[in-house]
């Protein structure tokens, strides 16, 4: 078998390299005879069935979500933004690049604009999260919700709950003084289908009522 490496960094094969004590999860994209390879993730002989070597450190968080405690018991390493789509059925807030490079999952937790993706649930005790699907009056639209429409300001629409969140908080912090002001502000939301003019102009609509 031909490898980029050369010879010397080459480890021969050797009976340590899965003994006990190395036992555990290993990230592996070779199917090794006796073990269980799924989707790039190997199990070795002998950590099957020991629970205690697979089992992740999980916590109970209570938080207020669009109004309503919501306490519930995750794995520490739960994002924001999975709670809110896998736990609780939120599904308004995207998952775009699940880097913080995109803005799609944008919330308000505690009136701050913040990306749920990088956002670790269990850090969130007691805070009051914000999402898209709350941001409604009963029947009635919020007015940067209206002014998305008023504007024709999205196409494919997948960024758009992560835009008007983000441009709620753009409101409540004073940045629309101006349409370079707001451009600048926004400028954490991406749009791919460059719906940007659009867009300004609904938050500048809803910012300044016209
Ligand atoms: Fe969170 Fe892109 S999905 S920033
Ligand atoms: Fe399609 Fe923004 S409307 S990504």
């Amino acid at each position: 078998m031909s490898t980029d490496l050369p010879e010397s960094t080459v480890s021969p094969p050797t009976e340590s390299r899965f003994s006990p004590s190395r036992r555990g999860l290993m990230v592996t994209s070779t199917v090794v005879g006796g073990a269980v390879v799924a989707g790039g993730l190997f199990v070795a002989p002998d950590a099957v069935g020991d629970e205690s070597a697979t089992e992740a450190p999980s916590s109970q968080v209570s938080l207020i979500v669009n109004g309503e405690r919501r306490t519930i018991t995750i794995d520490n390493r739960t994002s924001l933004l999975d709670l809110l789509r896998e736990h609780l059925g939120l599904t308004g807030s995207k998952k775009g690049c699940n880097a913080g490079a995109c803005g799609a999952c944008t919330v308000l937790v505690d009136g701050q604009r913040v990306n749920s993706c990088l956002t670790l649930a269990v850090r969130l005790e007691g805070a009051d999260v914000t999402t898209v699907e709350g941001l409604t009056d009963g029947d009635e639209l919020h007015p940067l919700q209206q002014a998305f429409i008023d504007e024709d300001a999205f196409q494919c629409g997948y960024c758009t709950p992560g835009q008007i969140m983000s441009g709620v908080g753009c409101i409540k912090e004073g940045h629309t003084g101006s349409e370079d002001e707001i451009r600048e502000w926004m400028s954490g939301n991406i749009c791919r289908c460059g719906c940007y003019v659009k867009i300004v102009r609904a938050v500048d609509q809803a910012a300044h009522r016209k």
